[in-house]
């Protein structure tokens, strides 16, 4: 009866969203490849097909249900040969919308929610009798009984260290779709990376919706920060390379600024501020002011001046007047960033924001999205530009789409493109920077003794 009988099953994965979607698909991967199922790149034919979905903005939605539209006439003609194709939809849509799903895709099987997935060898086998929901906020969290072996990480890792979100910032959905914050022990998390750093891996992101709000239980006995853990994981000898994302501003303490000091901790940090605008960073239920983030900056290029930062930005929050915009400018400006997101305000059913007053007309905030992109692609480019003539190590982790091709990260998280040796894979080495695009470098490599051994 056991499901692993099949050895030689396909699992199609595709994942939308956050770091955290990444992590867990990675996970649902290991759990599954234990029940006989195989990672493929294409859904056709595929003996279980997993959408794991993001809920952030009103786009990212209605991807989902286009997918679904593609993906119903293979899971036809596979039922046409006498197969099955199990359909799921995974991660934050199918935690928010699961019952809409399952009446507006009667050919999905599967419905469940990002702290539900270590239940998926039970939800499988109940799925071959009924359509299965499973949307609870269990108790016991999923990193108890999630397997120890990673069987899909490579070079560079993701470690999840804390999940959900107590902020309410209130246009966002996080909160509702992945509960309450919760931060796994310390010696879970260490032991984790070792597995990792033991097969190869030399990058460790650590993660969490808001990862500085880590309080987990140390092996003394009392809770430990993010910044106690980075110094604790940078232990680990033969790893060479730790990031951690996403951070709010709220829960940059002191410990975790100093701890930018560590030459371990990659000199780029993602910190969301949203708005430049202390009125609409009010709206928005994020509890710090503009000057508040330039202090943290300040403190933080104290620790590490060559620190690079990126944020995260939304445009067109109902009640944004032009002043409001002009100071969110300034602050891009004032902080001089290495890259950044920005959106357009989304408005998301059972958030506060989506009931507030003074929506802005569609043009506006497109025009205003325009401006700041401009001004942050610009900051970007020259950011780039100022590595030009640097030497820098790359951790090479992919192939370029040229042959021949290597494509790498920067320690500050830029992508640098080579032409080298495809030995060169999975190491770190260091690059001569000849080349500074918007979104890339080119290198080459600094030869030495060590290179010309390869
Ligand atoms: N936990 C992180 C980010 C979570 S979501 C933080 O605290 O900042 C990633 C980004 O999506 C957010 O930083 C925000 O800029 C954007 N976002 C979230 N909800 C949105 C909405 N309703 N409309 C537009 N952008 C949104
Ligand atoms: Fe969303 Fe705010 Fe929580 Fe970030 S801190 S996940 S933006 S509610
Ligand atoms: Fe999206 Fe859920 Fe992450 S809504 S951004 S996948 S936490």
């Amino acid at each position: 009866m056991t499901q692993s009988a099949n050895k030689n099953k396909k699992l199609y994965i595709k994942t939308w969203g956050c770091q955290m979607n990444v992590y867990d698909s990675h996970r649902m991967a290991d759990i599954l490849s234990a029940q006989g199922y195989k990672a493929v790149d294409s859904p056709e034919d595929a003996d279980m097909v997993i959408l794991n979905t993001c809920h952030i903005r009103e786009k990212a939605t209605d991807k989902v249900f286009s997918d679904l539209g593609r993906l119903r006439p293979l899971k036809e003609a596979k039922e046409a040969k006498g197969e099955k194709m199990l359909m799921a939809v995974a991660g934050c849509v199918a935690q928010a919308e699961g019952e809409f799903i399952l009446e507006r895709a009667p050919y999905v099987d599967m419905v469940f929610g990002p702290q539900t997935y270590h239940e998926l060898p039970e939800m499988i086998i109940k799925a071959s009798g009924e359509r299965v929901v499973n949307t609870e906020f269990p108790a016991q969290s999923k990193f108890d009984s999630l397997p120890e072996e990673h069987t899909s990480q490579g070079v560079s890792a993701f470690v999840s260290i804390q999940e959900g979100c107590d902020k309410f910032c209130t246009f966002c959905v996080v909160p509702y779709t992945r509960g309450s914050e919760y931060s796994r022990p310390v010696q879970k998390i260490v032991d984790e990376c070792k597995k990792l750093v033991d097969n190869g891996t030399l990058e460790i992101t650590l993660l969490g919706q808001n990862v500085n709000a880590f309080h987990g239980e140390g092996p003394d006995g009392n809770v430990w920060g993010l910044g106690k853990l980075i110094e604790e994981v940078a232990k680990i000898e033969s790893l060479a390379r730790i990031r951690y994302t996403t951070s709010h501003p709220r829960d940059m303490d002191e410990a975790l600024i100093e701890m930018h000091a560590l030459p371990k901790l990659m000199p780029f940090l993602h910190l969301p501020v949203q708005s430049g605008s202390d009125k609409i960073l009010e709206a928005m239920n994020r509890k710090h002011t503009s000057n508040h983030f330039r202090d943290i900056i300040e403190k933080l290029r104290k620790a590490r001046p060559d620190l690079a930062f990126s944020s995260d930005f939304i445009v067109g929050f109902p009640g944004e007047s032009d002043q409001d915009f002009e100071d969110t400018m300034q602050l891009v400006r004032d902080v001089n960033f290495a890259s950044c997101y920005s959106f357009k305000y989304s408005a998301r059913p059972g958030t506060p924001a989506a009931n507030m007053q003074g929506l802005i007309h569609d043009k506006i905030a497109s025009e205003r999205l325009a401006r700041l992109q401009a001004l942050i692609n610009e900051q970007q480019r020259s950011f780039n530009e100022s590595t030009i003539g640097q030497t820098l190590p790359v951790l090479f982790d992919r192939k370029g789409k040229r042959e021949g091709q290597l494509v790498g990260r920067s320690p500050f998280n830029q992508s640098v493109y080579i032409e080298g040796n495809p030995r060169l894979m999975n190491t770190i080495q260091d690059i001569k920077i000849t080349e500074g695009f918007d979104n890339s470098l080119t290198g080459e490599i600094v030869t030495n003794e060590s290179i010309l051994r390869i």
